[in-house]
């Protein structure tokens, strides 16, 4: 695994590239993203372009050795091309103009931005695309960050209808009958009377609002294939890229990857703990630290988007600025957060940024360097990671242990149709991962359409639209598959199914689900006697359960190699069943204390400690003592990494 950073030349006067370069080489960094917002300085006035100091930058930082990622910068359009053209930017749910003066303000719908972003990214590519020192391509950055995936702009309904009279065969009545437009008089006579699904008294048509989500995520798809087409045309040889974020299911990330050739993300353990759904015990325990799943999550998640390449561009080198409360990490944590990266086969980690920013928005973000040069915390363990990198060595991983099946569109159409405040898909699958991981499983988070076939155990969380297509493929295999709640409850149409939920699976699985409750915190406690169940399903079926509640309620049930699990309940449940299935595959299984993670990448294994206390590995595995550690060893320091050959 390599290393870099995200640097900024026009942020800092030419005098100091050089050595700005040369200390990035003598850290042991040997990538460099730069360019990405940088619109306006290679474009200042429309059609003239100043290529001259990124020449002069670019070939600065290849003398000292670094290989360029070279972002395109349709992030940031500047103001005069805002100015030209003002109804190119997005509209938000409210009506509301996101206007200039941040980032990200456009409409992936408006087609002549779109022209623009052709225009400069072919001018790029034309200037770079075969530059000895660009090694790769950055399309754009972070598509939906601050919520920018959805527009309602008039480009965007516009689009819209092309995009339905296109799935609907140009017949509107097959739009009415598919979203059940009889319902309360809202059937269309033609497809331009149809807008966008937002501002309406209450709840808009579920149909409605997922064949929007999915047009959304369309638009971001061939938002970003215009430029991966340009950049793979005129620039051979070099991997195209985007960056994705932390919890982010706005667009099809699954879709987006397939145009890249290597899926990369942006890691800030601390601020997503802090912004998401996490406990104040856990807020409270990992502030300094992130959950220990949470990076590891979107790694197992990123590394199924672009078939097995993927690496962090972005990694938080200290405290950051846009979480509600930003602590600095634990000494040790910028080290343990680069490794685990290694461990679950990044092909580079990027820290951003260089050095922090005295300038604008950004202030109060660490970089590696302080504003004033001196190298901080984050470069100091940036030097060490890249020492253990070199002791480490390259990494095969071939292991193939559970396949933990996750749907962008699930998570659409359960934001459409919650049925209960707490019922986040992400959530779910989040839960279900970390339950795995506790179990020191390795675990690939995969498309429903990506290979399974190899997997030992494959895991849905939940997957609401069932195809007959997957439930055969999950049937032809033989290895222990759970399915979860409220998986084939919905056609694709977003219609209850005639034969009701589980639809499909029923055909391998004789149950149905007659009944589904939401239950707030402390009712199934009352009801069930057992803790911490959100989504709980009343089932019809003549097969005994394989699992129950306290008190006898069914909870589980099995037929050959497939289960389904009829609610959503705490982690200590869901382990319990990863490890009667884990056993029944075969698998290696550790319990671990609630600190430490494990990845097995062949014959080497990494233990990381997210916690505030040493831990003996002695007391983990047997024979610790005479473990062969290549980093590290049997005793396992605070916010530290163990590393050893398997024999
Ligand atoms: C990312 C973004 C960067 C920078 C960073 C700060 O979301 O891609 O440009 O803003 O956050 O943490």
């Amino acid at each position: 695994m390599k290393l870099g950073c995200c640097y900024y030349p026009e942020h800092w006067p030419e005098e100091i590239w050089a050595d700005d370069a040369q200390r990035m080489a003598e850290m042991g960094l040997e990538l460099v993203r730069i360019g990405e917002f940088s619109w306006s300085r290679i474009e200042p006035e429309p059609g003239q372009y100043d290529w001259d100091w990124l020449d002069r930058a670019i070939d600065t930082l290849s003398q000292a050795g670094l290989k360029v990622i070279l972002g395109t910068p349709t992030a940031t359009p500047p103001k005069w091309l805002v100015d030209q053209m003002p109804d190119m930017i997005a509209i938000d749910a409210s009506g509301n103009a996101r206007k200039f003066g941040s980032r990200r303000h456009y409409c992936f719908s408006h087609r002549p931005y779109r022209d623009e972003c052709a225009r400069i990214v072919t001018a790029m590519a034309e200037r770079f695309g075969k530059h000895p020192a660009i090694s790769a391509w950055q399309t754009d950055n972070e598509y939906g960050c601050h919520e920018t995936t959805i527009s309602y702009s008039h480009a965007a309904a516009a689009a819209f209808r092309v995009w339905l009279a296109q799935k609907y065969d140009d017949d509107v009545q097959r739009l009415n009958a598919a979203w059940g437009n009889v319902f309360w008089s809202m059937e269309y006579r033609s497809f331009d009377e149809i807008d966008p699904p937002n501002l309406t008294v209450t709840e808009a048509n579920p149909s409605h609002v997922l064949d929007y989500r999915r047009f959304a995520s369309d638009e971001v798809v061939s938002f970003n294939r215009l430029q991966a087409e340009i950049l793979r045309a005129h620039s051979p040889g070099r991997d195209i890229t985007h960056n994705f974020m932390g919890f982010v299911t706005d667009f099809d990330h699954h879709d987006v990857g397939a145009d890249c050739d290597v899926a990369t993300w942006d890691s800030y353990p601390l601020g997503f703990l802090e912004q998401f759904w996490f406990t104040d015990d856990e807020k409270n325990r990992y502030a300094r630290q992130g959950h220990p799943d949470i990076a590891a999550f979107h790694h197992d998640l990123y590394r199924g988007c672009s078939n097995g390449r993927w690496a962090v561009m972005e990694q938080q080198p200290g405290p950051v600025n846009w979480a509600r409360y930003n602590p600095a990490p634990l000494p040790g944590m910028v080290r343990l957060w680069t490794l685990e990266a290694m461990a679950h086969g990044a092909e580079f980690c990027s820290f951003f940024r260089w050095r922090q920013a005295p300038i604008a928005q950004e202030q109060m973000h660490a970089g590696l360097l302080r504003p004033d040069s001196v190298e901080d915390q984050g470069g100091q363990e940036a030097r060490q990671a890249a020492d253990d990198i070199a002791a480490i060595g390259p990494l095969t991983d071939t292991t193939k242990s559970v396949a933990l099946l996750f749907s962008y569109e699930a998570a659409w159409l359960f934001e459409a149709q919650p049925q209960g405040q707490n019922f986040r898909y992400i959530e779910l699958v989040f839960e279900t991962y970390s339950a795995l991981r506790q179990l020191g499983l390795n675990v690939d988070i995969l498309s429903p359409d990506a290979r399974f076939e190899d997997h030992q155990m494959i895991i849905a969380p939940s997957l609401p639209i069932l195809t007959d297509d997957l439930v055969s493929r999950l049937s032809d295999t033989n290895v222990p598959i759970l399915i979860g709640p409220r998986s084939g409850s919905k056609t694709a149409d977003f219609q209850i199914p005639p034969e009701l939920a589980p639809g499909p699976l029923q055909s391998k699985l004789p149950i149905k689900v007659t009944r589904v409750e939401s239950l707030r915190p402390g009712l199934a406690e009352e009801s069930h006697g057992e803790g911490k169940i959100r989504w709980f399903e009343h089932i019809a079926t003549s097969l005994t359960p394989e699992r129950m509640l306290k008190d006898n309620t069914p909870m589980v049930f099995q037929s050959r190699n497939i289960r389904y699990l009829a609610a959503w309940p705490d982690a200590e449940y869901m382990k319990e069943i990863f490890h009667k299935m884990a056993m029944e595959a075969k698998l290696d299984l550790t319990t671990l204390p609630q600190d430490i993670r494990i990845r097995t990448a062949d014959n080497v294994r990494y233990a990381f400690n997210y916690g505030q206390e040493s831990v003996d590995l002695t007391t983990i595995f047997s024979g610790a003592d005479n473990f062969k550690f290549i980093v590290g060893s049997s005793n396992i320091a605070a916010a530290s990494v163990s590393i050893w050959e398997q024999i």
